[in-house]
């Protein structure tokens, strides 16, 4: 039976990091996968991660199931997290969450329940998106339509279009934004603009779904969730997928959660009640170590304010790249690379032809998606001019 299945290409992305991985050339230039990266080129473990592990190392005795929704500090911090303490959603009760294998692991959990909900559903998403929404989105059974989004011209959002095509987004249709940091292209909407979002969610009736993986990588953890605490003041329900891969550095743990905004607490709870069947069905119980790490920083008064000033280094460090890499791209090619540095999180187009990407890959070891999608915080002082000189010579 299983040997009619046949061998499946690698996945573009872990493919071509693997190549770099491979690549010996002493200047290669790594900037496929979406992992942040210090100066050193190494994916950093926080050090309020390690304290809250040691904790908990010594704390623990047992190894059975966590409560299937998971851990009560963990969902309580991410709710406090993403809306802020005061938010009147959480105020009225109105806001319910289960912890989820990762951001990954909340989308498609909170696609269950637009499945559930209406079965076959059209996703809105944008165009373009991080290319894993749609199969996990899409093994559920929901269909997609894209929206426009980003103008390869401009570098920005073309949000007069996104506007228009999403004024056929109807009440029985969900609409997939990215919170902030957008994946790929780094351009986020102003809190001017999710006004208008708002405004449209609240007249044509369809579910804001918000993915939000890098809160805290933009601008700051209040600021990267202006856009969908706003949405949360004003439409009756939202879905919203976090995780705390990025901004914890929890990757491999695989820690996330899927929140509901409902119309009132009877409808969290119902809603709840739905994720837990829906979590049954695919992997029955969630995993603890990330989820009790990120619950005990979130709980603990000094492991949080810890975790914020790393935070706040890290996205300083994301920022001050932009800066750079855009005065050295300036520099070598003569041309303006304001953008780079108007964009938000981890990733930037830089608005190569796969041609290009490709030259840049095989004869200067500089390793980036055919789309020319870079991870900014690849680079270092180290990498930084065989980059510049690099893409110039390909320019
Ligand atoms: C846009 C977006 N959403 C969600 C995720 C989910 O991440 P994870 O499942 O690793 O937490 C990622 C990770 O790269 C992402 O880029």
């Amino acid at each position: 039976m299983l040997d009619k299945l046949e061998r499946l290409p690698a996945d573009p992305i872990l493919g071509l990091a693997a190549a770099a991985r491979a690549d010996t050339h002493p200047s290669k230039v790594d900037l496929t996968v979406g992992i942040y990266m210090d100066e050193q080129g190494v994916c950093p473990v926080f050090e309020a991660v390690k304290k809250a592990q040691a904790v908990l190392a010594e704390e623990e005795i047992t190894k059975a199931y966590m409560p299937p929704a998971g851990d009560a500090d963990f969902n309580n911090g991410m709710q406090r997290l993403l809306f802020g303490a005061a938010h009147p959603a959480l105020a009225g009760g109105r806001v319910s969450s289960v912890q989820a294998p990762g951001g990954c692991g909340a989308l498609r959990i909170g696609a269950e329940i637009v499945n559930a909900a209406n079965p076959g559903a059209r996703v809105w998403v944008s165009d373009p998106t991080w290319p894993v929404h749609i199969p996990l989105l899409g093994s559920v059974g929901l269909e997609f339509k894209s929206y426009r989004y980003y103008d390869p011209e401009t570098h920005g959002v073309n949000f007069d279009a996104m506007v228009e095509d999403l004024k056929n987004a109807t009440a029985d249709d969900v609409v997939l934004f990215h919170g902030c940091c957008h994946n790929p292209c780094g351009a986020d909407l102003t809190l001017e603009q999710w006004g208008v979002i708002a405004d449209m969610a609240e007249q044509q009736g369809f579910l804001p779904f918000v993915d939000i993986a890098y809160q805290g990588l933009g601008d700051g953890l209040d600021q990267d969730a202006a856009g969908l605490r706003l949405l949360a003041e004003r439409v009756p329900e939202m879905i919203v997928a976090a995780s705390c891969s990025k901004n914890m550095g929890l990757y491999r743990e695989r820690t996330g959660a899927t929140v509901f905004v409902a119309k009132n607490q009877d409808s969290a709870e119902a809603l709840v009640s739905q994720a837990l069947v829906a979590a049954r069905r695919v992997y029955s119980m969630p995993p603890s170590h990330g989820a009790l790490i990120a619950g005990r920083i979130l709980s603990d008064e000094s492991l949080d304010k810890l975790w914020r000033t790393e935070l706040v280094e890290m996205c300083g460090r994301i920022n001050g790249l932009r800066k750079a890499i855009r005065e050295k791209l300036e520099v070598s090619t003569g041309r303006d690379f304001a953008f780079i540095e108007k964009e938000k999180g981890m990733f930037s187009f830089l608005g190569l032809s796969a041609e290009q990407a490709v030259r840049l890959r095989e004869e200067y070891s500089v390793y980036l998606l055919n789309s020319s999608r870079i991870n900014i915080a690849g680079v270092n002082d180290n990498n930084i001019d065989h980059f510049a000189t690099s893409v110039a010579a390909v320019l």
